[in-house]
């Protein structure tokens, strides 16, 4: 069966699995986009053969633990390295020459995945001679995509694909400069992941105390309304620098609200600046 076969969730079908989610696990998708989180659901009633909408949420209101091992089921995982490369480009030119000159870095990357965005920016960082002096903190919601972006091992499959991209960017240099390259595998060095805390993080409700330099939020708010959008946006605003840069991804629409926080700095690779009231 696919999830074509688990007939379309009604929105009162979503409205009462996102109220016993939040009720049972004080996990808050009430204000995710419907469409891809009723696709999530559809998913995950196939994957653990639930049936129906209905025995979805007999699980949900049985079973402490159970949604806390389905996230990636209702969430979308998608990451790559090096993903976008026009923007590693843009940031290598135009952003690095302005990190320079600060005495620490601090890098937040909300809803970091696997991980690979994170130790591409680690990469861009070396080469620029900056991660010595950065601090990276990697979060997001699923602690089993946390665990593998800590784990920094991607598999035989991906290699070919993510060694293209690094070259494509770098191609004077090696891969196996960052990356023991073993097994098929390829494991990122423990000089670029010792830069990087990994933690669990909810974006929906959870403060952030620390103050950042650039914040990546890459594909991450595609899945939220509006409303929700600009509270994770407040809450980007508040834990940036005066002068520092926000990173979204190519198809993270940017309320028009938001133009009060931040100021485009170039609208292709999605680059803003925190406006400082
Ligand atoms: C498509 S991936 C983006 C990965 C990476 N930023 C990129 O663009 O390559 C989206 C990630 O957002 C995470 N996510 C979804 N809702 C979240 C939330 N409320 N707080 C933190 N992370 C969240 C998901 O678990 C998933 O790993």
């Amino acid at each position: 069966m696919t999830t074509e076969q688990v007939k379309e969730l009604s929105d009162e079908e979503l409205t009462s699995l996102t109220t016993a989610i939040k009720g049972r696990y004080g996990i808050d998708f009430t204000n995710y986009e419907p469409k891809s989180l009723k696709r999530g659901f559809a998913r995950l009633i196939m994957k653990k053969q639930l049936g129906s909408v209905l025995g979805l949420w007999s699980k949900i209101m049985q079973d402490r633990e159970f949604i806390l091992g389905c996230i990636d089921d209702l969430t979308v995982n998608l990451t790559e390295l090096f993903r976008n490369p026009e923007i590693w480009v843009k940031i290598q030119n135009d952003i690095i020459p302005i990190l320079k000159n600060k005495f620490r870095l601090n890098m937040w990357h909300a809803g970091c995945s696997s991980g690979e965005e994170v130790y591409t920016m680690a990469i861009v960082l070396q080469n620029a001679d900056l991660l010595r002096k950065t601090k990276a903190l990697a979060t997001d919601l699923s602690n089993s995509i946390l665990a593998e972006a800590m784990k920094g091992e991607y598999p035989s499959y991906l290699v070919s694909k993510y060694s293209k991209s690094f070259n494509d960017y770098l191609p004077t240099a090696k891969m196996e400069t960052f990356f023991d390259l073993s097994d098929g595998k390829a494991a990122v060095k423990d000089f670029l992941r010792k830069h990087i805390e990994f933690q669990q993080h909810n974006l929906v409700q959870d403060p952030m105390e620390r103050k950042f330099d650039v914040v990546f939020c890459r594909n991450v708010m595609i899945y939220f309304d509006e409303a929700l959008k600009m509270k994770v946006l407040r809450l980007f605003h508040q834990s940036l620098e005066n002068d520092g840069f926000l990173i979204v991804g190519y198809y993270d629409m940017m309320p028009d609200a938001s133009k009060e926080l931040f100021q485009v700095i170039d609208a292709k690779t999605r680059i803003y600046k925190k406006i400082s009231k």
